[in-house]
């Protein structure tokens, strides 16, 4: 019976879609992690900064627990030399881009940086475009490892040839180099980025809230609450596999705009759809709250798992849903969520997830505990929270 049970749970795991691979997909096979400047430091970025998040990223047990890279956003470049070569803030940069890659490569880590495909990065910054091959190949001299490539300042551009022209670009400068693609999913980039990059958001920005979507104070739009971009990565789990990931953009957790249980059900939901965790918060000073939620080595494991599958809704009655998500060696994640404000009385039933009887194990990865298997599983989830089960047929 048990057989019979994990068989039928298998033939669920196995019908998420299995794209087939591509050259770059090596570059991640599984959600990259690591730290990114914007959320918290906007163009507040110089070389003490990125030493310092390096060194906290080690002693912090962020490093061990799976962070790899260190990612400079918007800000870190002034202009353009005479022939071309982009040029850094000199004066938040004084040692230069290859001098802070060596010191973070010499924690054990990997370092970023950002760009833009157009004429200028959103801060007004020179972008790439025209000098894609120029750039490629400096950011390989310095050591680069990751870039991340936005999209302003790129009127009448096809997205798609823009950033294989980059791709290509970096293939030519022979150094592995994570591609991540930052167009917001304007041009759904999930039906073609899969072989150009290994992560393209999905969405406009993630703000700071659980929930709302919110103009920018310059009018543009939009920014977006931890639900609202949950909904829109609700329909791509398809989209995603070792090496390629929806990126519903870098984690809040930590910047103050939420509470520790937002925090928890923001870091569960990312993990369960498989993303990118790029802590964006400021390491150097993190509550031991912010330290547990991005170190819960149980809840990484889950978006680490390499089947690599995202996880889809399964069930939704109102504010409350149920998540799943397979994961190789035929166990699950599943995850109740409250958006409500309000404890709410939560309850899955095993045939919800393709089992016939009761599973061997329940484990709740947030209180670290074993959870005796009934009939069914039923709980209160608190306001703005969420359950996270793994679950062993
Ligand atoms: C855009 C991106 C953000 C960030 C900023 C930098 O808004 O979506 O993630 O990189 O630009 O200016």
């Amino acid at each position: 019976m048990l057989r019979l049970a994990a068989i039928l749970f298998f033939t669920i795991a196995a019908a998420a879609q299995t794209p087939a691979r591509s050259a770059i997909d090596f570059l991640a096979p599984t959600p990259p992690m690591g730290w990114n400047s914007w959320n918290k430091f906007a163009c507040n970025v110089d070389e003490t900064l990125i030493r310092q998040t390096a060194d906290a990223m080690v002693s912090s047990g962020m490093r061990d627990a799976g962070y790899q890279y260190v990612v400079i956003d918007d800000c870190w470049q002034i202009s353009r030399n005479k022939a071309g070569n982009i040029v850094a803030d000199p004066k938040r940069f004084p040692s230069g881009i290859k001098a802070l890659a060596d010191y973070v490569h010499s924690k054990g880590l990997k370092f970023g940086l950002y760009s833009d495909a157009g004429t200028a990065t959103c801060q007004g910054r020179p972008g790439s475009l025209g000098h894609e091959a120029q750039d490629a190949a400096q950011y390989s001299n310095w050591g680069v490892d990751y870039v991340k490539v936005d999209w302003c300042n790129t009127n009448g551009m096809n997205a798609r040839a823009a950033y294989w022209k980059m791709r290509a670009s970096l293939d030519i400068a022979n150094r592995p180099i994570v591609l991540s693609i930052c167009e917001w999913g304007k041009s759904q980039p999930w039906l073609w980025a899969h072989g150009v990059g290994n992560l393209w958001r999905t969405t406009s920005d993630i703000s700071d809230r659980w929930v709302g979507v919110q103009k920018f104070s310059d009018g543009n739009c939009c920014s977006n609450g931890v639900l609202d971009i949950l909904d829109k990565e609700a329909d791509l789990a398809p989209y995603a596999g070792p090496g390629h990931w929806n990126d519903p953009d870098m984690l809040e957790i930590g910047n103050g705009g939420m509470t520790d249980s937002e925090y928890r059900a923001h870091f569960s939901l990312w993990a369960i759809l498989a993303a990118p965790l790029m802590a964006g918060n400021d390491l150097r000073n993190m509550s031991a709250a912010t330290r547990e939620i991005l170190t819960n080595k149980e809840v990484i494991a889950v978006d680490q798992d390499p089947a690599g599958r995202q996880g889809q809704r399964i069930r939704k009655t109102g504010d409350l849903e149920v998540w799943l998500k397979p994961l190789a060696m035929n166990s699950a994640v599943v995850i109740l969520l409250n958006r409500s404000a309000k404890p709410q009385l939560m309850s899955l039933r095993w045939s919800e997830i393709g089992l016939q009887h009761p599973p061997a194990t329940v484990r709740d990865l947030w209180e670290h505990k074993d959870i005796a298997p009934k009939s069914a599983f039923s709980t209160t989830v608190p306001g703005h929270a969420v359950v996270m089960l793994k679950v062993t047929p």
